[in-house]
């Protein structure tokens, strides 16, 4: 009625609204006599709220939840909390809230609380047994955080607990994994502890004790041993995973009696031993098999046919032999075979793809396949990712590879196939096409250069590397716009190298090296957009290869940014000066114009380039002074200027105390502290030399960064793997990917 007078006569508004103001106050003043009155009776425990309060004030950080955890309300009614009927407190739920700072023990006197999830978040110190044991707890999930130190065991006489699924993955947890605990988890259904630094050995009698586990996740940690027999007994277990641990032995018998599983999974530990033909068909409902990156030997059984439920098989990276049973081809879901780096060998068409509809990866790098690509793997429609490389395949490609319209990464290279002429011409229609490597095959054929090749629109990664080809640099290649890595080295290709390849706008990788082209360096090529710092978009491409990219067995790239930038003319007949302008390319990490017949002077804007890691400018004809300012380039790592004609001193302090003299070697007007010929003081006073504290503290950051990163960083490594490793260009070298 009062609102209803309000709105009526609006020129009282002010009056009107106090008495308003009125009403509401004292009606709220009963409703929350009447409330607290309620909630007296009906509030949670006082002692449950303490211990809650007690969890809170051990946070360092709360994220917020202080704001509703406030004493003198209803706990029941906090962030995150859920009561039972009685006022109990059954569920914690704080799952990427911003926690930080210990779990407090005092949530161990929750008596009826069910489900705790504190994943995500940061918090640390360790997991308070009291949860872990407790009589009511069935969902534990503190997952994705930093907790760490060891999981205790419980003494063996602990009663029957009633924990369903205990998620402590991707943790910092560490030491002896418990065996007794496991006793008392009668009802355990879900274990996953992977992601942590957990030691000893996958406990024995898991599904004895808990024989309702269907989901054991220990991957990432450092079990040891082998992987335990009775695992057979686990009548439930659908996923198993294991991998990146230090396991070893083979695969036991009696774990083929899990029949249930339907993710079995043991990549990257020591196993060894053959599939065993009989066993592997017990496995009638496995979806996932993976054991790559062990030892296993023999063949791929026969009977793997009878898995009608596979859906990707990971053999990769062991020591297994042998054909391809044809039978394969019965697993009509097969999405993902990865046979890479093995000894398989005989025909691929041995499988007839054609029952594989859902292929998207065929992965067979490094075998010892022999005859052509299986006509019957075009009808696999939904083929992304084919990689043949490093096999014994020959043939020409069939017009049909152009049926698959999703094929984004085509590896064919260290093969014998003929005729790229045709390859080309069936590839360019394949529009989706983001990666080609068919180097190391159609040795000494011509190089197609025609204008009716186009298409290959969405081509980033083009390889035609060592293929002794003949011809020049064909003009398609500059209509490859979005191109951000080519590789042409090892031919015969003559001419000029065009200047239009110059405005790829996402070329940052040109490696033209080992061929016969002529002419001067076109001018064009200092205005590389990508080399230019303007431009710099390439370690923004967050591509991820379909496949990652080899180079030897072991060491791969996945994104395209792992990749430096690199402009390698090395080895060719490449005549005139170094242009002035190539100051300009300062994105350049890789500058290879060695072996050439360049001349006159190094210009002083090289001095410019300061991301240079590799600089080699050594056999051509250079004359004149080496820039001292070169001596400023911090991340200069490899620098050769051998055999050319230079004079005068070699600048000194910075990188330059940490070059071999060999670099200098065949200038014999050079003279410099490490050389035979010192300089005499009027040559020696033009050299530059930093203070020398700050040198002294440049080379030893580069070197302990090397030092430190040198096994991580593979690209650092591999940059420098061709200067000190004789002659063995880590891009060139490699056979394939
Ligand atoms: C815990 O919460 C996270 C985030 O909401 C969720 O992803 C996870 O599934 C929850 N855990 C359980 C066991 O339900
Ligand atoms: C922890 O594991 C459980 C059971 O597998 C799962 O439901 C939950 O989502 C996992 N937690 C997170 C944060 O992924
Ligand atoms: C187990 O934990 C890992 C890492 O924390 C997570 O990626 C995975 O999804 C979890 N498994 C299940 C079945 O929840
Ligand atoms: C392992 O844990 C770390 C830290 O929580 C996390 O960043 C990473 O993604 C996890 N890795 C896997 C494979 O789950
Ligand atoms: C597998 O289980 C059956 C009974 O279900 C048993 O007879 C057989 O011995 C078991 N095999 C192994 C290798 O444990
Ligand atoms: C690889 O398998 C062959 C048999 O196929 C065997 O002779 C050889 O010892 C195995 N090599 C390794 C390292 O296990
Ligand atoms: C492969 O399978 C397809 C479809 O089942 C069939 O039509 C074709 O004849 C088979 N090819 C060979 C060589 O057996
Ligand atoms: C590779 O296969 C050929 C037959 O094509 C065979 O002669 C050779 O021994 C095999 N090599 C290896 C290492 O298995
Ligand atoms: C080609 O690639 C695009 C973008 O990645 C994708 O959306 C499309 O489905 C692909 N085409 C086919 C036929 O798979
Ligand atoms: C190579 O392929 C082209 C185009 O498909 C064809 O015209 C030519 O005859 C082939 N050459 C050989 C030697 O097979
Ligand atoms: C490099 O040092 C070695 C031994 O110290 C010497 O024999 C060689 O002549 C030096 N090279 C140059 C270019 O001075």
């Amino acid at each position: 009625m009062l609102v209803s007078q309000e709105t009526m006569q609006p020129l009282h508004f002010s009056y009107k609204t106090q008495t308003n103001k009125l009403h509401i106050a004292s009606l709220g003043l009963a409703l929350v006599l009447l409330i607290s009155l309620v909630s007296h009776t009906n509030s949670c425990a006082e002692h449950e709220k303490t211990s809650l309060l007690q969890f809170l004030a051990g946070l360092s950080h709360d994220g917020g939840i202080a704001a509703s955890w406030q004493d003198g309300t209803d706990c029941c009614k906090w962030e995150g909390i859920t009561c039972s009927r009685d006022r109990m407190i059954t569920n914690i739920v704080l799952a990427a809230k911003g926690l930080e700072g210990p779990i407090s023990q005092s949530l161990g006197i929750l008596t009826e609380l069910q489900h705790l999830n504190l994943s995500h978040n940061s918090l640390s110190g360790g997991l308070p047994l009291e949860l872990v044991s407790s009589s009511s707890m069935i969902i534990l999930d503190v997952s994705f955080n930093q907790l760490n130190g060891t999981l205790n065991e419980m003494p063996s006489s602990t009663p029957a607990r009633s924990l369903q699924v205990l998620n402590i993955s991707s943790n910092l947890f560490a030491g002896q994994f418990p065996s007794t605990t496991w006793k008392a988890m009668e009802n355990l259904t879900t274990l996953n502890v992977s992601n942590n630094s957990f030691t000893g050995q996958i406990p024995t009698h898991l599904c004895k004790s808990s024989p309702s586990i269907s989901v054991l996740e220990l991957y990432f940690n450092k079990f040891s041993g082998s992987i335990p027999p009775a695992l057979g007994d686990c009548s439930k277990l659908r996923m198993l995973r294991a991998g990146h641990n230090n396991l070893s032995g083979p695969l036991p018998d009696e774990l083929f009696n899990a029949t249930t599983l339907e993710y079995l999974s043991f990549p990257n530990n020591g196993l060894h031993g053959a599939i065993d033909s009989t066993q592997i068909t017990d496995l009638r409902n496995l979806v996932i098999l993976d054991i790559g990156g062990n030892k296993f030997s023999g063949m791929i059984p026969d009977s793997i046919g009878r898995l009608k439920k596979l859906e990707e098989l990971h053999l990769n990276n062991n020591n297994m032999s042998g054909e391809l049973p044809s039978a394969l081809s019965n697993c009509r879901n097969l999405i993902m075979i990865d046979l890479k780096i093995n000894h398989f060998s005989g025909e691929l068409t041995k499988v007839n793809f054609s029952n594989l509809p859902n292929l998207q990866t065929l992965d067979v790098y490094l075998n010892n396949f022999s005859g052509t690509i299986p006509e019957s793997i075009y009808s696999c429609s939904n083929l992304i990712a084919l990689r043949v490389s490093s096999n014994k395949l020959d043939g020409q490609l069939s017009p049909r590879i152009g049926d698959l319209k999703g094929l984004s990464f085509l590896a064919l290279d260290t093969n014998s196939f003929r005729n790229i002429t045709n390859a080309i011409h069936v590839l360019k229609s394949s529009g989706n096409l983001t990666t080609l490597l068919i180097g190391d095959n159609f040795k000494g054929e011509i190089m197609p250069d025609d204008d009716t090749i186009d298409g290959f629109e969405n081509l980033q990664v083009l390889d035609i590397k060592n293929c002794q080809l003949s011809g020049q640099l064909p003009q398609w290649i500059s209509r490859l716009t979005n191109l951000e890595m080519l590789l042409l080295n090892s031919n015969q290709l003559t001419g000029p190298i065009l200047g239009l390849i110059s405005f790829l706008p996402f070329l940052f990788f040109m490696d033209v090296s080992d061929n016969r082209f002529t002419g001067e360096i076109p001018q064009t090529l200092m205005e590389m957009p990508m080399l230019k710092p303007t431009e710099n978009a390439i370690h923004l491409d967050p591509r991820i290869f379909e496949l990652p990219l080899y180079n030897g067995p072991s060491l791969q790239h996945r994104v395209v940014s792992s990749f430096p930038t690199v402009l390698n003319l090395s080895h060719n007949y490449f005549t005139g000066v170094i242009p002035p302008q190539i100051g300009q390319l300062k994105m350049l990490v890789v500058l290879d114009f060695s072996f050439n017949k360049l001349s006159g002077h190094i210009p002083q804007s090289i001095c410019n380039l300061t991301n240079l890691q590799v600089l080699d400018l050594s056999s051509n004809n250079l004359t004149g002074a080496i820039p001292a300012a070169l001596n400023s380039l911090n991340f200069l790592s490899a620098f050769n200027i051998s055999n050319n004609d230079l004079e005068g001193p070699i600048p000194s302090g910075g990188q330059f105390n940490t070059f071999q003299n060999s670099s200098f070697d065949g200038n014999p007007k050079l003279c410099g502290s490490m050389l035979t010929h010192k300089c005499d003081s009027a040559e020696g006073h033009q050299a530059v030399i930093l203070p020398r504290k700050q040198s002294d503290y440049k080379v030893s950051f580069v070197i302990a960064f090397s030092a430190f990163f040198g096994v991580g960083v593979l690209y650092d490594q591999l940059v420098l793997s061709r200067y000190f490793g004789q002659f063995t260009y880590w891009f060139m070298k490699t056979r394939s990917y």
